[in-house]
Parts: C-alpha cells; structure tokens; sequence
C-alpha cells in the first residue's frame, strides 16, 4: 500500500468523463487524464476540431435537461459506468455592477450553467459507481465561491457556493459506498473567456492580462503569485485527485489560486 502510492499517477483502465472538455481547463484535464492512461470522454455543444480530436466525444448543452440526457445515454450505451466524472463546464455569464443590476434571467442562467448540470448528471451516473463502489466525483468550482466580488461576479460566486454546499453534503453521503466527491476551486486561469474578459478590464491602458488580473485582485487583498495559473496546473491537481494516490481524500474543497483566497 506505501509503496504503490509513491508510484507515478496511473489511471489505466479507467474511463473518465470531462464536462467540457474540449477547451481551457476542461481541455488540459482531458489530456492529463488521457496521458495517465484513462479512456476520455468529453462533452461540449460544439466538436473540436481535427487537430483537436484525440478523446471521444459527445455534443450536448449541458444546460437543458435534454442535453444531460444525451450525454448519460451516450455514456451508458457505450461505457457502462464512468469511473471518473469530472464536472467543469460553467462560467461567468452575469454583467457585474451588484444586486440592482441583476434580473432573475441571470440568476436562473448562472444556476442553469454552474449547478444544475452537475447535480443532473451525478444523479444519473453516481448509481453506477456506487454499484461497483468504486468512483471519483471532480467538481469544478472557483474561489468566487468563498469570495464572492459584488462589483464583478455576484450571481456566478453564489452559483459556485451552491456547488460548494452541494459538493460537500454528495461527498459525505457517498463517501462509504467507495465514491470519493471532490472540489476544484481555481482563482484566475489564463483560459480564452478569462484573458477576453481582462483585456476588456484593461481597455486601451496596455496591461497584459496577467497585470489586468493582478490589478483587480489587489483590490481585494492581492494574489501573493502576482499572476493567472495556466489551466495545465489546475489539471495537475485534477490528475492527482483521480488517482488511487489520492484514496483517502473525499469531501475537501481545494483552491488553486496563488494565494488569493487570504483567510486560513
Ligand atoms: N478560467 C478561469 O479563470 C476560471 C476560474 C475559476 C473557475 N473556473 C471554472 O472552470 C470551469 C472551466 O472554465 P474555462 O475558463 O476553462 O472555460 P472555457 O475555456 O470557456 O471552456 C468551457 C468548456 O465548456 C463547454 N461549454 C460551455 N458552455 C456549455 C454548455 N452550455 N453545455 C455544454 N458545454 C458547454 C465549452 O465548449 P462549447 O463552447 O463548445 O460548448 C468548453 O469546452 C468553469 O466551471 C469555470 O467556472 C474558471
């Protein structure tokens, strides 16, 4: 048992879903996952292209109910039961500005992109691995969830803290049946929507992303890494939680920020 867990990360014969997995962070998890050895599966609306076609993929909008439904029935038909369920498709999609500024549109769109899909889709597939008590639940989240910025993310912060909650009771009820739930939460990473959304912070001021990014969270107590993490180092994390190295962790919200979340 010491011996194997000092081995290198190896998830060989294992069958891992990544919700959108086919760009930033999802994308990178996908490949480290794959590079482990697992069989891949990944799902977005849109097909990557070619050059990036190297997993099995399923066309869904995780959003709808429909869409949830495509995906286990792909799953189920082809795979039989996940062993790895990687939950990373949301984002930031509310206008910032505060409380008066958000309409119950974008309340409902923000539950409807960073929570309900990934309580759908445990539902559906979580049976499965109890049955051969044997899984790992991944939820991607953020540190908006614990540090919730009013000017910029109010309705996507209280979105990824219902996840949280969420995250935290699923792990708890499962975790004597052989299922281990887990939660990412990354600060800034430098994937395409975050480097748009700091250049448009950073106007015509000439700032590089990376200070756009640093600029803003200093307002709030600053990032100690003075930088966004690249999403390969959030998808280091993932990998080692998947893997049996990691066996006796279920229920831990982990930030991968740099730093930026300052309370203990
Ligand atoms: N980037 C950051 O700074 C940061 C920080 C903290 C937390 N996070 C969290 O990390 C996760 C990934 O963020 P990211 O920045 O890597 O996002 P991204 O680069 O925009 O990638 C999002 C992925 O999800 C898919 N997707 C988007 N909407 C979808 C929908 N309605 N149904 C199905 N698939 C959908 C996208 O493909 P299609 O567009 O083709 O559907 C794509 O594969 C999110 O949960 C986000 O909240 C990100």
């Amino acid at each position: 048992m010491a011996n194997s867990l000092l081995q290198d990360i190896t998830l060989e014969g294992k069958t891992a879903l990544v919700t959108g997995g086919t760009k930033g962070i999802g994308k990178a998890i996908a490949e480290r996952l794959a590079r482990a050895g697992a069989t891949v599966v990944v799902t977005a609306r849109t097909r990557p292209s070619e050059a990036n076609s190297e997993h099995q993929f399923i066309a869904a909008d995780l959003t709808t109910v429909e869409g949830t439904a495509t995906v286990v029935k792909e799953v189920q038909d082809n795979f039989g039961a996940v062993d790895i369920l990687i939950e990373n498709v949301g984002g930031l999609r509310a206008p910032g500005g505060g409380f008066s500024v958000l309409t119950d549109e974008h309340w409902e769109n923000e539950l409807r992109l960073n929570l309900l899909p990934t309580i759908r889709l445990d539902r559906a597939l979580l049976p499965g691995m109890i049955a051969k008590k044997s899984g790992v639940v991944i939820h991607i989240s953020s540190i908006a969830g614990r540090m919730p910025l009013w000017e910029v993310n109010m309705a996507y912060a209280a979105s990824k803290a219902a996840l949280n909650s969420y995250s935290k009771a699923l792990a708890n009820e499962v975790a004597n049946k052989g299922v281990r739930v887990l939660t990412v939460s990354p600060g800034g990473v430098a994937t395409e929507p975050m480097i748009q959304f700091m250049e448009s912070l950073g106007g015509a001021s000439g700032a590089s992303p990376h200070e756009v990014y640093k600029n803003l969270v200093d307002r709030f107590g600053g990032v100690p890494m003075e930088r966004m993490a690249e999403p390969e180092e959030v998808a280091s994390l993932v990998g080692f939680l998947a893997s049996p190295a990691a066996a006796y962790l279920t229920s831990a919200n982990y930030m991968i920020d740099g730093g930026a979340v300052s309370v203990i």
